[in-house]
């Protein structure tokens, strides 16, 4: 028997609109957005900043790392009505300034691969050696488990890493 599928208004989905006041790249911004918008979208549509990526979009690869008051997120898993107040560090807010020393690494050492995960393998970079300037290999490779190449390798990656640690500079 085929059941009649009759819509309740009351589980309509209704989009819900929200202004959020947040600070991108050190920049003071104001946005309305839906509640559930995704920032990964509020940032490539709202911001233009279309360097982070979308890839497998449930947390997975890592394409759409960014920093999140400092802390590495997956921006396709984090929310507009999260936002509120938050700081964001995107792969463009590391470049206002000339090449940021990772992505001089990265050039050096052959660490940039693709465009769709070297953006968020930086941002990894970028809160690991914000956190900890002398990782040592085990701790390179766990700050890399959440950011997926599936193409090519993590070598040169590796060896741009321990290329920034103060001791292995030239
Ligand atoms: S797109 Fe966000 S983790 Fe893959
Ligand atoms: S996914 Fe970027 S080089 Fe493999």
């Amino acid at each position: 028997m085929v059941e009649k599928q009759i819509m309740n208004p009351e589980h309509s989905y209704e989009p819900q609109f929200i202004s959020i006041s947040l600070i991108v790249n050190g920049k003071e911004q104001h946005i309305q957005a839906e509640a559930t918008k995704r920032l990964v979208d509020i940032l490539r549509e709202d911001f233009a900043l279309t360097g982070t990526k979308i890839s497998c979009e449930i947390g997975r690869c890592g394409a759409c790392s960014v920093l999140m008051e400092g802390k590495l997120v997956n921006a396709c898993l984090v929310r507009a009505y999260q936002l509120e107040g938050k700081e964001i560090q995107t792969i463009e807010g590391l470049g206002q300034h000339g090449l940021h020393p990772i992505q001089e690494a990265f050039l050096k050492e052959g660490g940039f691969q693709c465009g769709y995960c070297t953006p968020g393998m930086i941002m990894a970079v970028k809160a690991l050696l914000d956190e900890n300037p002398f990782p040592n290999d085990e701790q390179i490779l766990e700050s890399l488990s959440g950011n997926l190449c599936r193409c090519t390798g993590y070598s040169g990656i590796i060896r741009s890493i321990q290329k920034l640690i103060p001791s292995n500079r030239e």
